[in-house]
């Protein structure tokens, strides 16, 4: 099959930014951050299950992996680009990392007992998401937990350089409403679904939607 354009140039974007993404996205989620409330409750809902396997994917550099082994998890990464997977295991090298797309996750049905996607649906079209999400569900097992966080919007935006490098692509902002209807439909139950303010250098309110395979 041949790759959609805009997967291999989200790719190639990557590749040439990840030195520079993982010294400038925050290597740690802040203790205070909305980011670490979502994650912790995360965490603490797979615990409850009884633990078991969990995929970060999309993780770019690994922080959200190593922040979520940090508390107990069995968490390893998935990612589009090599260059992110290269700076994951060198940041990270007690975990596991894998180059892999999501769309096509090289991994058995209802293998995984948590999966992430933790700003990462972000660069696939409208037109693919629903596909994406069928995969997510896919592979996680009956009753394990979700959870993705993403920029608020319905919008198209063309990325023109990014991370001080030459680098085009597309983003994505995401309507709340319909992505939680997206999840419903591939078989996940929205459990919470959380949207805040923009903070810092952010330019929308961000959302984090919870959720559980039935
Ligand atoms: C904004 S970064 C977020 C990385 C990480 N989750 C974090 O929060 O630091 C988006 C990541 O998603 C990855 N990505 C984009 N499309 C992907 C796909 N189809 N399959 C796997 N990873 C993908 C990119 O390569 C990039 O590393």
């Amino acid at each position: 099959m041949t790759e959609p354009y805009d997967v291999t140039e989200t790719r190639a974007a990557y590749d040439t930014v990840s030195k520079a993404y993982a010294e400038i996205v925050d290597p740690s989620v802040a203790e205070t951050s909305f980011d670490a409330g979502v994650l912790d409750t995360f965490a603490a809902y797979v615990r409850k299950d009884g633990g078991g396997l969990v995929g970060d994917i999309g993780c770019g550099p690994g922080r959200i992996t190593a922040y979520l082994a940090a508390r107990g998890l069995d968490v390893f990464g998935v990612d589009l680009s090599t260059g992110m997977i290269a700076q994951a295991m060198e940041r990270h090298p007690a975990l596991r990392f894998e180059v892999g797309d999501m769309a096509r996750l090289p991994l058995r049905d209802g293998e995984l007992a948590g999966v992430l996607a933790w700003y990462s649906m972000i660069h696939t079209p409208p037109s693919r998401r629903p596909e994406v999400i069928a995969e997510l569900a896919r592979v996680t097992r009956r009753g394990g937990r979700f959870v993705t966080a993403f920029q608020v919007g319905d919008e198209h935006v063309r990325h023109i350089g990014a991370y001080g490098h030459d680098v085009t692509f597309d983003g994505y902002r995401l309507p709340v409403e319909a992505t939680s209807a997206l999840l419903e439909e591939a078989g996940f139950e929205v459990t919470a679904t959380v949207v805040r303010s923009a903070e810092n250098w952010e330019r929308t309110p961000q959302a984090y939607l919870v959720a559980r395979r039935r």
